[in-house]
Order: C-alpha cells, then sequence, then structure tokens
C-alpha cells in the first residue's frame, strides 16, 4: 500500500499547479451523515483513457482513484468511501468522493487531483470541517397538530391550510426551505427562541393541489444531503364530468344487448357508479379505474325491452366523502326493432302480362318503417310508402301495382326499413302466371232422403278472388237452377233423385271460368240405418274436361222430375246461395277480406305520396295514374281504376 501511494505521488510532485491550504474551500459535513465531496465545480471531463482522478487526505494518505480496476468491487461492497454514480434515482458525478457516517476523524485537507492525457493536471483543495445536525424537522398544521402521517386531509376544494416546519436549532446559518414537488415554494420565517420554523400557507386549494408533496429541508452542511420531513395533500373532489358515451347513438334494439359506457372524470376518490333506467336499477358489467382513478368507467351491457322506450337511462357517480350531492348524467333512450314480415306463408299471385297487379305487403317494426323495398325476380327495384294499419300497435303496410310483364314470373320480395335497419327475412311473393281459377275438390254427399250436400276445397283462384258455382242441369242442357257460393258449401234439400239429371261444378274469377265436375245425381244412393244417415259419396261420376260454357248447351231430355224441381224453384230457401238453411241453423258463407280487398280496397302506392318515395326508376313526381317505369306508353292499355293509381315496371 505505502509503495503504491509513493508511486502514486511522484506525478503530484510534478505537478506545477499545487494548492496551498490556505486555497482550500471549506465545506461542512454534518457528523453520522454521509457526505460527498466534488472535485472542482461542476463536471469533469477525462481527456483520455489514461487520464485519471486522484483523492488523497492531508497530502498523504490516498484514498480513492477513478477510474479504477477496483471502482466496481469498491463499489459493491459499500466501503469506507468511494464515488458513487448514481444513489436513490439521482445520479453523482463519480469523480466525487463519498465519506459514509461522517464522523470527526474524517475532518482534514480533501485534494483532488485530475492527471489528464493532453494537459497540466489540476488540484482541487477541500478543508471537510464536521458540524452538528440541525435535527430532523418537524411538521404541524395551522392548529399546531404534528403531522407525522405524510398526509393531510382529504380536504375539500377551496380550503385553506398552513403547513409549518420547525427545527431545534440556534444556528442562524442553518436554512430551512420549503419545496412543492421537488421545486423551491416561497415561505416565510418565525423566529422562536431555540428554534427555526417556516410556514407556508395555501389559500383556496385548486385541483392543483392534489396529491402535492410538500417537502420541508434542513440544510446546515455543504456536502451532506440535507434534513427533511414531507407531507401529501389529499383532497376530495367532485367530478369535473359524468358522461354517458353513447356516440349519439340512443336507439336500441328490443332485446339485443349493447354495451354503455358511463366515464366520471376527476373524481377524488374514485366514485361507486350506479345506473337505472326509469325505475329499475340496471347492474353494470365492468367497473374500471384509468389514469390513477382520475378517469372512472363503469360499463353496462344494456338489452332493453320496448316498455323501456322513451325510458331516462341515468348513470350516477356516488362521492364517498359527497354524500349530499348527485353527479348524474342521463340519457332518454329509444327502443325499437327492425321490421318483420307479417305474412306467414309465401302468397301467390297470379299475373297476367299486361295486366294491373296488386300486392301488400305486412309488417310489423318500431319506429314507423320509412319505406317499403321491393324487388322483383329480374333485381328491378321499386320503393313504396307507408300505411300504418288500425287496431294493431306496430303494424303496417305497403301496397305495390304494377303492370305485369312475362319477366315478373318468380320470385318478388318486400323489404321494410326503419331506425333499426332494413327486415332481414323479406316477405316473399310467388309470382305465377295468373288464368282461370282451378277446378275445386268437392265432396258431394247426398242425405236421406233426397238432399244434395256440397263441400269444397278451393283450388288456385287463378290471380283474381274466384266463386264456386253449382248448377243443376236437364237432360237437354237446359239450367234449371244455378248456385254460388264463395267458399263452395252448399246444401240443396229436397231434391228428386228419380230424375235424370246432373249437378256441374266449377269456379269462376275475373279471368274466366275452371273446367267443369259433372254428377249424375241418380247414381247418388243414401243409406238410413236408424235415426242416423249413412251417407255415401256420389258413385260413379264423370269429370267433364271441357268448360262448363260447353256443357250448358249439351242437349238432353226434360224429366217430370225436372218439371217438379221447377215448380219448387220459387222456394227463397233453396234458391237463396248466400244463405242455406240447414236442420243445425243457418249457414253463412265464409269470408274472404284478402281476395275482397285485393277487389275493391284501397290500395296505397308510392303515387299517393309521391315525395316520401325515391323511385330510382322515376326521379320525377309521379302522376295519379299510370307511370310507365322503363316502358314506353302503352296506349291499349284500360283507363285506370278510379279507386287504384298504378305503376307499370
Ligand atoms: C461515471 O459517470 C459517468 C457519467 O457521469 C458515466 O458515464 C460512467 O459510466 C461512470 N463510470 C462508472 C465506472 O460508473
Ligand atoms: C456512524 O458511526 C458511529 C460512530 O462513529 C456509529 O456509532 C454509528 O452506528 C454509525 N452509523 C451508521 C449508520 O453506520
Ligand atoms: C377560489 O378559486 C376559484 C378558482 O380556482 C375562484 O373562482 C374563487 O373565486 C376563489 N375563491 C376565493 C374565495 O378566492
Ligand atoms: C384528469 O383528466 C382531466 C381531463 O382529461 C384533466 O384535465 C386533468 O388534468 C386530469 N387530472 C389528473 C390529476 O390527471
Ligand atoms: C311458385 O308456385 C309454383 C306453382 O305452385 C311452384 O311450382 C313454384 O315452385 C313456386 N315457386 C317458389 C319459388 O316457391
Ligand atoms: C242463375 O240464376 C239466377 C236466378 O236464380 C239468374 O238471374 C242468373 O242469370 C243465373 N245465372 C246463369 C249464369 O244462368
Ligand atoms: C240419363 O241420361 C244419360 C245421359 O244423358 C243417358 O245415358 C241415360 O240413358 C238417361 N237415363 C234415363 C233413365 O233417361
Amino acid at each position: 500500500m505505502l509503495i503504491f501511494l509513493v508511486l502514486l505521488s511522484l506525478p503530484a510532485n510534478n505537478a506545477e499547479q499545487a494548492v496551498n491550504k490556505a486555497d482550500a474551500v471549506l465545506l461542512r459535513a454534518v457528523r453520522g451523515l454521509d457526505a460527498r465531496l466534488p472535485c472542482g465545480q461542476g463536471k469533469l471531463f477525462l481527456d483520455g483513457p489514461e487520464s485519471y482522478v486522484l483523492w488523497l487526505k492531508n497530502d498523504k494518505d490516498f484514498m480513492y482513484r477513478f477510474p479504477s480496476d477496483d471502482y466496481e468491487k469498491r463499489r459493491a461492497t459499500r466501503d469506507y468511501m468511494f464515488g458513487t454514480p448514481c444513489e436513490s434515482s439521482f445520479c453523482h458525478d463519480n469523480t466525487s468522493l463519498v465519506i459514509k457516517n461522517a464522523s470527526d476523524r474524517d475532518q482534514g485537507l480533501y485534494r483532488c487531483r485530475v492527471h489528464y492525457q493532453a494537459s497540466p493536471s489540476v488540484d482541487f483543495a477541500i478543508e471537510l470541517r464536521i458540524v452538528e445536525s440541525s435535527g430532523l424537522p418537524k411538521l404541524y398544521d395551522g392548529n399546531g397538530e404534528r403531522l407525522n402521517k405524510g398526509f393531510i386531509g382529504p380536504l375539500p376544494l377551496g380550503s385553506d391550510i398552513t403547513l409549518i416546519c420547525e427545527i431545534d436549532d440556534k444556528d442562524p446559518n442553518t436554512e430551512v426551505y420549503w419545496r412543492r414537488n421537488g421545486i423551491l415554494v416561497e415561505h416565510s420565517y418565525m423566529s422562536r427562541p431555540g428554534k427555526l420554523r417556516v410556514d407556508i400557507t395555501l389559500r383556496n386549494l385548486s385541483r392543483n393541489e392534489l396529491d402535492a408533496h410538500y417537502e420541508c429541508l434542513a440544510q446546515n452542511s455543504d456536502v451532506s444531503e440535507p434534513l427533511s420531513a414531507s407531507v401529501t395533500i389529499k383532497m376530495y373532489l367532485a367530478p369535473m364530468s359524468v358522461e354517458i358515451r353513447m356516440d349519439n347513438n340512443y336507439d336500441f334494439e328490443a332485446g339485443q344487448p349493447r354495451v354503455v359506457d358511463c366515464v366520471v372524470v376527476g373524481c377524488v376518490p374514485p366514485p361507486a357508479i350506479t345506473w337505472t333506467l326509469g325505475k329499475k336499477v340496471v347492474r353494470p358489467s365492468v367497473h374500471k379505474e384509468l389514469h390513477d382513478g382520475n378517469y372512472t368507467v363503469s360499463s353496462l351491457s344494456l338489452a332493453p325491452s320496448l316498455r323501456d322506450h322513451h325510458n331516462e337511462l341515468v348513470c350516477t357517480a356516488h362521492n364517498s366523502h359527497m354524500a349530499e350531492s348527485v353527479f348524474q348524467d342521463k340519457v332518454t333512450i329509444s327502443v325499437g326493432y327492425r321490421p318483420t314480415c307479417q305474412i306467414g306463408r309465401e302468397e301467390m299471385i297470379g299475373a297476367v302480362v299486361r295486366e294491373a297487379e296488386t300486392v301488400k305487403c305486412v309488417v310489423d317494426a318500431y319506429p314507423e318503417p320509412k319505406q317499403f323495398t321491393w324487388t322483383f325476380p329480374d333485381s328491378k327495384t321499386l320503393y313504396t310508402s307507408v300505411t300504418k294499419l288500425p287496431n294493431y300497435p306496430n303494424r303496417y303496410t305497403s301496397t305495390l301495382t304494377w303492370l305485369a310483364r312475362e319477366d315478373d314470373i318468380g320470385k318478388l320480395m318486400c323489404r321494410a326499413s326503419n331506425a333499426f335497419g332494413e327486415q332481414k327475412k323479406p316477405c316473399t311473393f310467388n309470382v305465377t302466371a295468373g288464368g282461370p281459377p282451378d277446378l275445386p275438390e268437392c265432396n258431394v254427399r247426398r242425405t236421406y232422403p233426397n238432399s244434395l250436400r256440397v263441400q269444397c276445397v278451393k283450388g288456385w283462384d287463378g290471380g283474381r278472388p274466384q266463386m264456386i258455382h253449382l248448377d243443376i242441369v236437364d237432360e237437354d242442357g237446359t239450367r234449371i237452377k244455378n248456385f254460388t257460393d264463395r267458399s263452395g258449401h252448399f246444401f240443396i234439400p229436397n231434391i228428386v233423385n228419380k230424375k235424370n239429371i246432373t249437378a256441374v261444378l266449377y269456379a269462376t274469377n275475373s279471368r274466366g271460368t275452371s273446367v267443369g265436375r259433372i254428377i249424375y245425381l241418380q247414381s247418388l244412393k243414401a243409406f238410413s240405418d236408424g235415426n242416423n244417415f249413412i251417407q255415401s259419396t256420389w258413385m260413379p261420376y264423370i269429370e267433364g274436361l271441357a268448360g262448363a260454357v260447353a256443357l250448358f248447351i249439351a242437349a238432353a231430355s226434360i224429366t217430370l222430375g225436372l218439371k217438379i224441381l221447377c215448380s219448387r224453384s220459387d222456394d227463397a230457401d233453396v234458391i237463396n246461395p248466400d244463405i242455406v238453411p240447414r236442420t243445425d241453423g243457418l249457414f253463412y258463407r265464409e269470408s274472404d277480406t284478402i281476395g275482397d280487398e285485393r277487389l275493391h280496397g284501397p290500395t296505397d302506392s308510392c303515387v299517393n305520396h309521391p315525395a316520401a318515395c325515391q323511385n330510382q326508376y322515376s326521379p320525377s313526381p309521379l302522376p295519379t295514374c299510370r307511370v310507365l317505369v322503363g316502358h314506353g306508353p302503352h296506349s291499349s292499355l284500360d283507363a285506370c281504376p278510379s279507386s287504384q293509381h298504378s305503376y307499370y315496371v
């Protein structure tokens, strides 16, 4: 060790700038604390790998060399003296000399010599003096209460507080000062015998003071860290804002869950958040505190029903320190659903080329649909306006009338759309070639002794409402009686079965007549079994393939029975096709409302509300009668029915 020192001291002797003890800077260190002796003022720059710094005490004792091989080792063992670059997150110059737990024997002359590679070495001398500690500062509030919990509060906004820092020290050279978040702040000295006291007063506490760190430092040395005591300002604060975030979309599809956030900003402590919808309490699914609790977010998965429509959704933030105050945001939600088709099955439409056809689309929706969109098999699209159906809360209808073309055969679809979007499953219509109706399927029975009961299941109506007819014809083709019924149910009493007469069954619509079915009435047999009639179906019978009209002109002979039948034909009970008396009361016709509406009901096509429609094929306002879309005018067309407005596709 000695040899090493001698060798080391050689260059020092050669140095020209030998500093006298008189030039030494006097620095104080506090007994019992670490002292950090700087080498010169400011940072040193060593000018190459060969340059180094030497620390000597009293010009004879080697203390520390930087850089050196054992530097790291000394640092690791936290030896008596060493230079440390960093300690408790604060970085020092590692050319400085650190004296741990300074005591009286550390007093003396210290010399720091910088050996440059390219320039002469430089000496810095320090006279180190050990002084007594000022003692730890003690903190009090304005009422003289000791602040030793590390915080004060929680305080409300606008509070006034005084922080007092006191140390038991008479030394006027001791500096006592306050720092706020590490920055020196204004302070005022108060003198009391034997004590040093520094106050700061904070008036009208603002949000900025939240968690502010106030630190009082006492410093009576040059190279020891000051002694300090600190306090943090705790506050409670009302939220700066409570906001339900819905992106300006207050529409909820009934039953479909949607996540809604309520964001509370600046509430200290972070609030509890509750939700209500109307009078119901709803439970949020997620509660999050973000940015150190400055943001509190409560997420709600809301699946309201139609009953919640126009109810208020309220988010309330509860600050545990402000129980009386209400912090909330409210929104009024709309609940609805997109249109759904109310036509159960696919409807068959019988279209005849160049004839006006009307179809009606019925949907349930909330709110009201804006329009209906019709798509033809060839992808052509038409729009129609909306009519509310009375007696139903949320049912809407729209009617399309158009002039059929060959291309229209196939699937016609109708979709309504409202604020919640377009109907997912369209209402569909199977457009087929229309014409006369199909022959109905009839069950013909004779009941004892001479009544005729006919029950028909109607066939396809060919696109127009149909009537079922039953004619009684004699042998020479003369029509003796005719019966007409919309539902195809007939009951004819008092037919004399001994006569050679025929019954003809057929259906008609505005487009024509179906084929007819001829029944030879004399082939019918009736059986009696006590009080019950056993009825046999009419066997055998021949179905005519020709039209009913052809049958009427077929020749047949008149029989006596026919005359008897004719003589009874004045009897209104027999002839009236609408109400036919039966043994068990009156028989009423089945109603056929769909057919009625199609024929006579008011139609509500887009034409009536031109402004509400955007018909892609006809941008101009539609006239009240025929509009030809994608075609030239058809001069051969019939005049418009007065009750119906039509477009033509
Ligand atoms: C000394 O400190 C400087 C910065 O001040 C740093 O770059 C260097 O790495 C430190 N040396 C050692 C050995 O820690
Ligand atoms: C500092 O040194 C004194 C004796 O000089 C000793 O009593 C004390 O325990 C030491 N303190 C620390 C923290 O090492
Ligand atoms: C407190 O400060 C607020 C703004 O931070 C100000 O509006 C208010 O007037 C102040 N109150 C007093 C009593 O100074
Ligand atoms: C909290 O958030 C608000 C709004 O973004 C901001 O103005 C304020 O400074 C924040 N406060 C803190 C303590 O981060
Ligand atoms: C439309 O009706 C016709 C006749 O009943 C049938 O053959 C056809 O399969 C139907 N089309 C669709 C798409 O249902
Ligand atoms: C059916 O009978 C009624 C009278 O009962 C008659 O006015 C009508 O013309 C008849 N229909 C046909 C098609 O013969
Ligand atoms: C009844 O009419 C059919 C056909 O018109 C005929 O073949 C038959 O001989 C007739 N029967 C009687 C008893 O007149």
